[in-house]
């Protein structure tokens, strides 16, 4: 198959959220802190009736819908997700329920894992598979669902919940540069999971901000330098439209981008003019631990990279500020969220992707786009996630309702026999909502 990538995508998250600046004054932080310090704007949450396999039969059968896929022409089916509901059974397999009763078990596909870098292994076994001589001519869906939440502290207001489904197959409008790519894996305990009985992480909140740079450094030096084998030329910040990053907040990205800005100039790169290289200069003798802690290079680096920043990230801010971190799926909104801004003058243009999941693992990767042609265009992707919609149509819970939520659900994680409240009043219609696990934690959806 050739130019196999993304034909199409949609993107649903829970219609509830909770303004920043609100969540702000009721921490007791300082103003500004969440929406400047952070740079996030509101976040979504999953209410009792929500989670990620509510939310991932939501946006599937949504997918499928919209853009008239048969079930049957699905011929692979993989989840990324790091919320775990069950040690054994695949979020996969819940799915399957979609598929079985078209009559579709003949689907390969299971979860993968590794903090929010599950969606991008997801991904890229999709495209490997139609690539490959197993390949039996149908599609390809990627789906990468999850639900951040943090136990009260400064880590709560990065939250958010989403999920996303990518529907891959041959002459794609969003092509995979395949051959422009770096990776970047290493043993670090940033952020991880070890209590089982608990939804939340453990983090370490500046390690995870140093790893995180750290691994975007080095997978920027690979994707560069395979670049330049191919191209014969060197590869700047210039050389892409757009770059789109794993969003944990906002402050990150603004972060990770001057990083990138810093790293042109140890490069010598066309992107740093004359100006810039004086204002680097002083920069240019820390070692590479040292210049992960120095707050003055920060600061130069983010006001060197501004312009570069509102022409080539801030597109793809978006959901990332308006829903929050969505783990797997984070990387992702941040690409629809750049889709929604400029369908109309992304024919023609590379995309630059970095995926980072703490423990940890990053990939920096390159999407080259077309228009393509309906039903499986830019203009269609756009109209069909139908984002500005349900931006506008959710529902504000106020911060004290919010905790009332985190603490119910830390209650019923893990727990069985209950039933949920089963209102889908505030869930727009097509949306899957839990209604009851049983004694055998065996766990029940309906639709609204
Ligand atoms: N007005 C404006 N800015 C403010 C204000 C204010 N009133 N108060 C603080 N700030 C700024 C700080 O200066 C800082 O910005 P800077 O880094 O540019 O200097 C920022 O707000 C954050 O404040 P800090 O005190 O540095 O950090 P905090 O204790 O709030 O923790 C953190 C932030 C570490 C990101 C925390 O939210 C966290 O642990 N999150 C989860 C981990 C995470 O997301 N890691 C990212 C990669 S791994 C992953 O994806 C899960």
């Amino acid at each position: 198959a050739k130019n196999v990538g993304i034909l199409a995508m949609d993107i649903y998250f829970p219609p509830t959220c909770v303004q920043q600046e609100a969540l702000e004054a009721h921490d007791g932080a300082s103003k500004g802190k969440y929406t400047i310090g952070l740079g996030q704007d509101c976040m979504a949450f999953c209410s009792e009736v929500e989670d990620v396999v509510s939310m991932s039969l939501t946006v599937v059968t949504s997918l499928l819908e919209k853009y008239k896929i048969d079930p049957k022409q699905i011929g692979r089916l993989e989840v990324g997700s790091e919320t775990v509901i069950d040690k054994s059974k695949s979020i996969k397999t819940f799915l399957m329920q979609i598929f079985e009763k078209c009559g579709n078990t003949d689907i390969e596909g299971v979860d993968s894992s590794n903090a929010c870098y599950g969606g991008t292994a997801a991904l890229f076994n999709c495209v490997n598979w139609v690539e490959s001589s197993s390949w039996d001519g149908r599609y390809g869906l990627v789906v990468c669902t999850d639900s951040a939440v943090y136990a009260e502290g400064p880590a709560r207001p990065t939250g958010g919940a989403a999920a996303i489904a990518i529907l891959i197959g041959p002459d794609a409008p969003i092509c995979f540069e395949s051959k422009f790519r770096g990776s970047h894996m290493s043993h670090v305990y940033d952020f991880y999971k070890p209590n089982l009985a608990s939804e939340y992480p453990v983090v370490d909140g500046k390690l995870s901000q140093t790893c995180y740079l750290m691994a975007l450094d080095s997978c920027y030096k690979h994707l560069c330098r395979k670049y330049e084998k191919l191209e014969g030329k060197q590869f700047s910040l210039l050389d892409a439209d757009y770059f789109v990053f794993h969003s944990p907040y906002n402050k990150l990205v603004q972060k990770s981008f001057a990083r990138l800005l810093f790293n042109d100039f140890v490069r010598n790169a066309s992107s740093v003019d004359e100006t810039a290289k004086e204002k680097f200069k002083p920069f240019s003798t820390l070692s590479g631990d040292e210049s992960y802690q120095n707050r003055d290079l920060e600061k130069v680096s983010q006001q060197l990279a501004k312009p570069l920043y509102n022409a080539k990230v801030q597109p793809t801010t978006l959901l990332p500020k308006q829903v929050g971190n969505m783990y797997t799926a984070s990387l992702y909104a941040a690409f629809v969220s750049l889709i929604h801004n400029k369908h109309s003058e992304l024919a023609g243009k590379r995309v630059v992707l970095f995926s980072y999941g703490s423990g940890s693992t990053a990939t920096m990767f390159s999407l080259k786009l077309s228009e393509g042609q309906h039903p499986f265009s830019l203009s269609d992707i756009v109209s069909v996630m139908n984002v500005a919609e349900k931006l506008n149509s959710r529902h504000e819970f106020p911060p004290e309702k919010f905790v009332e939520v985190m603490k119910l659900m830390e209650h019923r994680y893990g727990a069985k026999d209950f039933v949920t409240s089963k209102d889908s009043s505030l869930l727009p219609p097509g949306t899957y909502y839990l209604t009851e696990v049983d004694s055998m934690y065996r766990r029940f959806y309906a639709k609204r």
